[in-house]
């Protein structure tokens, strides 16, 4: 969505495998995964991770997985040094508030979806270190934009995320479905299979030491919020 919120942006390590190098803290930079340096810390930051998901429209399924990411993150107090958007590889609602049903999915839950909607482009290559698609369909859509091996590394599968792999484990194909058509609560399920993928890839940062606490609180509500009791958090 295109109103992200702030935190350091970071590049990525010299092996191309997308992962930044932990270590060195870095200076508050513009974090809106938009900045003028395509990305890039203008100090050479080397701490952090760049996130960006990716469905078809972003009004569904990559507002409420980056909403879901944010959320876990501001409880984990890693926030600094996690930048967080998500773009649809469409231009079908560009400009547009997330999609209702999600808004009301999400909030039923304690978690706030906002931002507009906008189309993924070739920049964000270099915007982001993982560029997670819903399903295979955006996955597709995204390899074809790709301009070689480095962009291709950095993408994966929201549901490939799983706690016990360090990264994306690759042999998991399974799609988060489209609830836009729905008529059920799909967009319920949407919203629980981001929770658990969004959960196995913060999990996965911390164990890398891509981001690190600065007090752990994860499985805790941060700022004092109070979630429902349906709420996963
Ligand atoms: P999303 O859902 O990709 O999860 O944002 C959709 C939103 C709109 C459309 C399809 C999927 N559409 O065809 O307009």
């Amino acid at each position: 969505m295109s109103e992200a919120t702030s935190a350091d942006a970071p590049t990525s390590d010299a092996t191309g495998s997308g992962l930044p190098t932990p270590g060195t803290t870095t200076s508050v930079a513009d974090v809106t995964g938009h900045d003028e340096t395509g990305g890039r810390h203008p100090h050479g930051q080397e701490r952090g991770v760049r996130l960006c998901f990716v469905c078809l429209g972003n009004i569904c399924r990559s507002p409420t997985a980056e909403a879901i990411m944010r959320h876990l993150v501001a409880n984990a107090d890693v926030g600094p040094f996690v930048v967080i958007d998500s773009a649809g590889t469409s231009a079908y609602h560009a400009g547009d508030p997330p999609d209702r049903r999600s808004t009301a999915a999400a909030a039923r839950h304690g978690v706030r979806l906002d931002g507009q909607s906008r189309q993924f482009t070739v920049e964000d290559f270099e915007r982001f270190d993982h560029i997670i698609a819903m399903d295979g369909q955006n996955l597709r859509n995204l390899r074809r934009l790709a301009r070689g091996p480095a962009d291709l590394a950095r993408l994966s599968l929201l549901r490939q995320w799983r706690p016990e792999h360090d990264g994306p484990d690759m042999c998991v194909t399974a799609d988060v479905p489209d609830p836009y058509y729905d008529v059920d609560d799909g967009f319920e399920t949407v919203f629980r299979i981001c929770t658990v993928a969004c959960s196995a890839i913060l999990a996965t940062l911390l164990r890398q030491s891509s981001v690190s606490p600065v007090a752990p609180k994860i499985g805790t509500l941060g700022r004092g919020a109070k979630a429902p009791d349906n709420s996963p958090f």
